[in-house]
């Protein structure tokens, strides 16, 4: 990233040649069926483009399917676009239940588009995306099969093809470890052929994009060149480690000591095992009246330390991640660090509720 590269320069070119090729082959499809379109800004307007893009500026119906923050904004990215959208939602602790979407695809309405968020990060619940995509294609086989992967792309097993997805989106700062910039649509080419002049949006075009880069491997508009020159080696970095397996390994190992330590400390989880994946947790606020949410944050910072805030809406909670480039002993310290402001706080261990 301290190296300026032009964006019409030979160097860079082969960068975003090099990483439109691995990320279709990280998603195990097809390079002659599926395209991969890097888009400048973070994931929010990668999966804007993506419902501009998909959908006709005219009679479009979209069903979303949301346990959570992710899930409503994707409704909000409809409305915004003046896309006629239906909202199937579920508790924001739950996760999305298959029996519910067949009934709610067997009405009178057919839809044009169907979109999930397979990892909910506003509470960690991963949504059964795969039973979900077979029941969208055995309803219709046409309906446009949509999801938003940001938070889970590299770490959470997903055969795209078996899932009948036919658009899938993730950023570059997410499980593969990147830094912001851009995120990117891995899309079917059947069905991208058919979106020319659909977006509302000059910028958010992915058919547009996706032509020039298919001719050049130039963006259209100036480029995040220094987050893709990092993306590339943030790649390289995920072949040795071992891809899914290994990711997915270390994630899930960060998880186990964070889970066990906490369980330690008496925080409760905000939601059942179960339905939680590892890629972030949310905690309920325990009862003691010295827990304080913005000072437990605050001092845990200056032990350089940064957690998140809840996400869900009826649920007091604070999360914690477990991805990016934490390894088990950055848990451990976590911990400890953890008991020591809890202790420093005056709140009483283990905590109640
Ligand atoms: C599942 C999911 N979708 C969408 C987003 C929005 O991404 P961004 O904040 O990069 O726009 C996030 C961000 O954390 C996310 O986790």
């Amino acid at each position: 990233m301290l190296r300026d590269v032009g964006s019409r320069d030979k160097e860079f070119i082969e960068c975003v040649k090099f990483i439109r090729h691995k990320l279709i082959e990280i998603a195990g499809v097809s390079q002659d069926d599926f395209c991969c379109v890097p888009v400048q800004g973070s994931g929010t307007f990668a999966v804007d483009a993506a419902f501009q893009t998909a959908l006709p500026r005219e009679g479009a119906k979209v069903l979303v399917i949301e346990n959570g923050s992710y899930g409503k904004r994707m409704v909000k990215i409809c409305e915004s676009a003046g896309i006629e959208v239906h909202t199937q939602s579920f508790q924001e602790d739950c996760a999305v239940e298959p029996e519910v979407i067949e009934d709610a695809l067997g009405g009178p309405v057919v839809y044009d588009l169907v979109a999930i968020v397979h990892s909910e990060t506003s509470s960690g619940v991963i949504n059964p995306v795969t039973e979900v995509g077979k029941i969208v294609k055995e309803n219709n086989p046409d309906t446009i099969f949509l999801v938003d992967a940001i938070s889970s792309f590299g770490a959470v097993r997903l055969d795209i093809e078996e899932a009948n997805i036919d658009i899938f989106v993730s950023s570059a700062n997410k499980c593969l470890q990147g830094v912001p910039g851009f995120a990117f649509v891995i899309a079917r080419n059947s069905v991208i052929a058919k979106c020319k002049g659909n977006s509302r949006s000059l910028a958010l075009d992915l058919y547009d994009q996706v032509t020039q880069l298919d001719k050049t491997n130039q963006f259209r508009f100036t480029p995040p060149t220094h987050s893709m020159l990092a993306f590339k080696r943030a790649l390289e970095e995920y072949e040795v480690e071992g891809r899914v397996e290994g990711r997915s390994k270390r994630y899930a190992a960060n998880r186990d000591i964070l889970r066990e330590g906490m369980t330690r400390l008496g925080f409760q989880e905000l939601l059942d095992p179960k339905v939680a994946g590892y890629i972030i947790t949310s905690y309920k606020y325990p009862k003691d009246p010295k827990f304080n949410f913005q000072e437990f944050y605050n001092r845990l910072n200056e032990k350089d330390f940064v957690i998140y805030p809840g996400k869900v809406l009826d649920a007091d909670c604070f999360r914690i991640g477990t991805i990016g480039d934490l390894h088990p002993q950055d848990m451990v310290d976590l911990l400890v660090a953890v008991e020591e402001v809890c202790r420093d706080m005056g709140i009483e261990l283990p905590v109640q509720y």
